[in-house]
């Protein structure tokens, strides 16, 4: 790959989440962009192992770096241990996903654990993570937190209602970061992944996967396809290359335009 390709070479990264699904293919598609990765993970060290052995076989640099975002200080000392072993910080993209289906349950019977567990490894672990890594990162840094659209803005999938108003809180937290950061040419944004394949959604069960799989190739997505993690992993790369310093505070999503179709017309009336 010649440098023309590379236009995060020289910049370091940390990725929250990214031994497997989504922050897999956001860590793997920095790296092909120049950035040494560090790759956070909670318990899966050989699947975060295999990441970092895939970038330097592609003649990148990275690093395994074991911590439970949901716990305040290990999330602190995560991105401290980053910075002290690569020297200096640049990106830090909040993808960790926290036990999702453990916490999954209706607005009306979600239980006080399942809410807090839901806020630990979201906004909490956001917060901390900026707070301790906005001082260390370099001017014109990037920060990018991992949000679901149709969670965070929508009230009909009931049994995400902890994620989703949890989200909702990571896409405004993100809007108050840009304005203080925006004086170092720090920029803030929130990318919303669409349902993603080779991820959390593989872990259904498998009626449950095909149903939600099948939707989407049934249309619901104007691309008739399910995302991909090297699909967001694009989206993150490109918020971080130089020629996007001059977004900031913005929620963007990346669904193949699944958000833009509309659920109270059939769809046959929504085909081209
Ligand atoms: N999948 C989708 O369709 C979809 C759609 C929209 C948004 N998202 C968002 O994308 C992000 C990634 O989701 P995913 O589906 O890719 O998840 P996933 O495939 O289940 O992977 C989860 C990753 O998070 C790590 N993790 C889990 N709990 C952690 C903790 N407490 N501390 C540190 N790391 C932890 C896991 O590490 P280990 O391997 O060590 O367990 C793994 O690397 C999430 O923020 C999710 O909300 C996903």
């Amino acid at each position: 790959m010649t440098l023309q390709h590379q236009p995060l070479a020289g910049k370091f990264a940390l990725v929250t989440g990214a031994s497997r699904g989504i922050g897999r293919g956001i860590a793997l598609r920095l790296a092909d962009r120049g950035a040494a990765v560090a790759i956070n993970y909670h318990k899966n060290e050989n699947a975060a192992n295999e990441v970092v052995r895939l970038i330097q076989e592609r003649g990148g640099k990275a690093i395994a770096v074991q911590a439970d975002v949901a716990s305040s200080e290990e999330m602190a000392n995560l991105v401290h241990q980053v910075h002290s072993t690569f020297g200096a910080l640049d990106i830090f993209v909040n993808n960790a996903l926290g036990d999702l289906l453990s916490f999954m349950a209706p607005p009306l019977s979600v239980t006080l654990d399942q809410w807090d567990a839901a806020f630990q490894c979201q906004p909490r672990a956001f917060l901390v993570g900026v707070q301790h890594a906005a001082p260390l990162m370099r001017e014109g840094g990037r920060v990018i937190a991992i949000s679901y659209w149709p969670g965070s803005h929508l009230g009909g999938f009931s049994s995400y209602f902890a994620m989703g108003a949890n989200k909702a809180s990571l896409e405004s937290m993100c809007r108050y970061f840009a304005v203080s950061l925006a004086g170092r040419g720090i920029t803030v944004n929130t990318i919303c992944a669409g349902i993603t394949d080779d991820s959390i959604v593989n872990q259904l069960p498998q009626p449950a996967q095909e149903a939600m799989l099948g939707w989407l190739k049934s249309g619901w997505n104007p691309m008739c396809r399910p995302g991909t993690p090297a699909d967001i992993g694009g989206a993150v790369s490109t918020l971080c290359a130089d020629d996007a310093a001059w977004i900031t505070g913005q929620t963007i999503v990346a669904d193949g335009g699944a958000s833009l179709m509309c659920p109270e017309i059939p769809l046959f009336f929504q085909k081209p």
